[in-house]
């Protein structure tokens, strides 16, 4: 059960990671323009500051506190883990405030926007990359099997509807967007966990 979960957990990083590059471009739009698609950069904003929260980040969290109770000496990494999750969530609220503004038309400063909407990926990338150093192998190396049926029973991780097939249809046009603009064509596992993934 370990390989499925986390490969489920790396595959979710796989489909944020694009977004975070599209964010990326974007901003150099705004450095080299002026101007910017601040519409696709609301919606990726909202994709990557909301959908995390619904399950990944608490799924991630559990796993965490089991991690804890086996090996207390992980305590360093699973609060970093945390303090990022509730850094990223407070960042993009912030974000995503500034955006508001911006589409109101008032004199948001770009360049304090840009600095802030970089830092916002930089810590993003950086804790996808902390996650699969530190976090994955240190569950993968020390969770019992008890663990992670608990944890993944605690989320009803097949039901959750915000992970259904049906719920893919809300975020095609986002994905069709991000592919518009990377050139790429998103994989899709077909596994009905992310809502990018189309069935
Ligand atoms: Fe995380
Ligand atoms: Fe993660």
């Amino acid at each position: 059960m370990n390989d499925q979960v986390l490969s489920r957990l790396r595959q979710d990083h796989d489909n944020l990671r694009p977004l975070l590059r599209v964010l990326d471009q974007q901003l150099e739009c705004i450095e080299a323009n002026g101007d910017a698609d601040y519409v696709l950069m609301a919606d990726i904003l909202d994709y990557l500051v909301r959908k995390p929260e619904q399950y990944h980040h608490p799924f991630e969290e559990r796993l965490g506190q089991r991690l804890l109770a086996r090996e207390p000496a992980a305590a360093d990494a699973v609060s970093r883990i945390r303090a990022q999750h509730h850094r990223l969530t407070r960042l993009g609220k912030r974000l995503q405030r500034r955006l508001d503004e911006i589409a109101a038309d008032s004199l948001v400063s770009r360049t304090r926007f840009v600095r802030l909407a970089h830092a916002y990926v930089r810590l993003y990338e950086t804790h996808l990359d902390d996650e699969e150093r530190e976090l994955f192998p240190a569950l993968d190396n020390t969770l019992a099997a008890a663990d992670w049926i608990e944890a993944t029973t605690a989320f009803q991780w097949t039901l959750d509807p915000a992970f259904t097939a049906d719920n893919a249809a809300d975020h095609r046009d986002l994905r069709d967007r991000i592919e518009l603009a990377l050139k790429v064509q998103l994989p899709q596992s077909g596994t009905g966990f992310c809502p990018l993934c189309a069935p």
